[in-house]
């Protein structure tokens, strides 16, 4: 197998904030899901639990949770979330807000314009799917290793067939709104979301790019 794929699918994806009016086919969606149950897990475990709302049910879950925000309700979470960055995260965290916020033409200053920005994840960018990614409420962040593990390997399956995606946490801060909109068991946690479909290249959002950390930065090669 040309290695040359998973190259160019790892270098290619990038994060997908607009989208097409574009569905996509029931069959590749169940390829793509079946696919991705081949990721890797902690004693097999396959802790992910997948909730993929299209259509109707993705609509209503989109205004369940903009009524939410837009009341002003109190993020919450099933699981710690931990967003306090320093140092050199904290530069990557603001480097990569920069690139979106510059891409959309959004001034730093313009705090209505931001809040725009922002709600954007609760209408899933437009996207005509969005997964939410569970798992069981009572488990860890050992466990959490294998919900991303599952979600890279959903979000490059994804990219292999032309489908962009966007990975958001977003979505974990609103957990009961979309248990009850999703009929999602209460023993259940959101993890993550993902808002996927075809790219609309003609939205500014999706020049926004990221860089990576130098390869001396984060690994240490020791004999
Ligand atoms: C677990 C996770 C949560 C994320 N949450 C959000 C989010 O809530 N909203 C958003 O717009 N992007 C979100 N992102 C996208 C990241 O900002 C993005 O992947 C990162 O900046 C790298 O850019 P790239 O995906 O274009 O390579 C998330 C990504 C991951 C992996």
């Amino acid at each position: 197998m040309p290695s040359t794929v998973i190259k160019q699918l790892l270098k290619q994806r990038h994060s997908v904030r607009g989208f097409l009016n574009k569905e996509v086919t029931p069959e590749l969606l169940e390829e793509i899901f079946s696919l991705a149950q081949h990721a890797v897990s902690n004693c097999n475990t396959q802790p992910w639990k997948t909730f993929v709302a299209s259509a109707n049910v993705k609509d209503n879950l989109k205004q369940n949770l903009i009524d939410t925000v837009m009341t002003g309700t109190k993020p919450d979470s099933d699981f710690q979330y931990y967003s306090d960055f320093k140092g050199e995260h904290q530069v990557r965290q603001i480097e990569c807000a920069k690139a979106l916020y510059n891409a959309m033409g959004v001034e730093r200053g313009n705090k209505a314009e931001r809040k725009q920005a922002l709600l954007r994840n609760y209408e899933f960018f437009g996207a005509p799917h969005v997964a939410i990614i569970c798992m069981p409420k009572s488990f860890e962040i050992n466990n959490a290793l294998d919900i991303g593990i599952y979600l890279q390997s959903l979000m490059l399956i994804m990219e292999s067939f032309g489908i962009g995606s966007c990975a958001q946490g977003a979505l974990s801060f609103y957990p009961q709104i979309i248990k009850d909109t999703l009929n999602i068991p209460e023993s259940m946690g959101v993890l993550v979301g993902l808002s996927f479909g075809y790219e609309d290249k003609s939205q500014l959002a999706n020049n926004a790019r990221t860089s990576r950390a130098m390869l001396s930065d984060s690994v240490t090669f020791l004999s």
